[in-house]
Parts: C-alpha cells; structure tokens; sequence
C-alpha cells in the first residue's frame, strides 16, 4: 500500500483556510471521505466551503449544525459533495446508518467533528485536524492533513513534513 503523506499548515486567514480547502477538493476523487476534528470556531465548516469549491460545487456551504448532513450537487461531472455534521451524534456511527439521499461511491464525504465519533467510514480517510491558538484574537490556524496515496503527496508538498 502506498504510504501516508502528513503534512502541516500554517493557516493564517479564514481566506487562506477556503485555499487549503480548495486544494484538498481539486485532489479528491469519488468516494474520497475527509474526516475534519477541531474545536468548535476552529474553522472546519470553513475548510469545507473551499472543499466545495475545489469539487467545482456552486451552491454555498453553510454549517449543517442543524441537520445531520447536507448533500452538495455536482455543477458539472465530479462528484457531489455529502456535508456531515457529526457534532449532535450521541455515538459511534457508520456513515450507512446516517441514511444519506447519495450515492455514496459518487460522492466525497466530509465529516465535521468526526474524531472518534464516525466509526468504519472508509478504509483510508483523510484526516484533517485544525488546532486554533489558546489566544481568541489570533486567527492562525495549524492544519496538519494526513492521507494515503500519490495524488497526496503532490498535492500537500508545500506543507512541512510531519514525522
Ligand atoms: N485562519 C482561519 N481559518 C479558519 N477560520 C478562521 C481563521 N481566522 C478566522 N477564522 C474565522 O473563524 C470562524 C471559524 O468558524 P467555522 O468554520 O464555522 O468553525 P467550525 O466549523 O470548526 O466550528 C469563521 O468565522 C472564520 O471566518
Ligand atoms: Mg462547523
């Protein structure tokens, strides 16, 4: 198997972070599943937003906070955007229990909050962890991503290899 590119990002604006989103989108395939752990105002629902926007999505991503998860059209032939929120699941789910109006194999999947909470979601996710500082007037953000493949290891060499 191919091995697991980790790398880390400084992330100093919300702009910036739709940026990260946005090339983490283009690198995706079908069936892709992200999983997104950070705090709450950390900027994982802002993440997703470039994600979108990367897939070639027109339509806004707002924070499914509300409904457990959101489906995103496709505008052109990629594949459809499915927007879980895993923050209101009490415990450990398999994304087939969500009963999700989407195919998922033409799908890329994103999970906010899915650290330890989204159980049995793919074989090899990609994981994203955005850590915030203990300061609230500071906007960097440290994004460490982590996923396994070639299309990876290109797509993230900017980032500073983590060990
Ligand atoms: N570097 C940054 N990265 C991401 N969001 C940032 C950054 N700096 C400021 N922000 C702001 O922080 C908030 C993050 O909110 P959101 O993406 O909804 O977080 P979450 O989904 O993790 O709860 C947004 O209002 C965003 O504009
Ligand atoms: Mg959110």
């Amino acid at each position: 198997m191919s091995p697991v590119a980790t790398r880390r990002f400084s992330v100093v604006t919300a702009d910036a972070m739709r940026d990260l989103g946005a090339l983490v989108g283009r690198t995706c395939l079908a069936s892709d599943v992200i999983v997104l752990t950070g705090d709450l105002g950390a900027g994982k629902t802002t993440f997703t937003q470039g994600l979108a926007v990367g897939l070639g999505i027109d339509e806004a991503v707002t924070s499914p906070t509300f409904v457990i998860a959101r489906v995103h059209p496709s505008a052109g032939a990629g594949p459809d955007l499915v927007h879980v929120d895993a923050y209101r699941l009490g415990s450990a789910v398999e994304l087939d229990e969500l009963d999700l109006e989407a195919d998922l194999n033409r799908s890329v999947v994103v999970v906010e909050w899915g650290g330890g909470l989204v159980g049995g979601l793919a074989e090899s996710p990609i994981d994203v962890s955005i850590v915030r500082s203990d300061d609230d007037a500071d906007e960097m953000r440290i994004v460490t991503v982590s996923a396994r493949g070639e299309r990876w290891e290109t797509a993230l060499a900017d980032g500073e290899p983590v060990a």
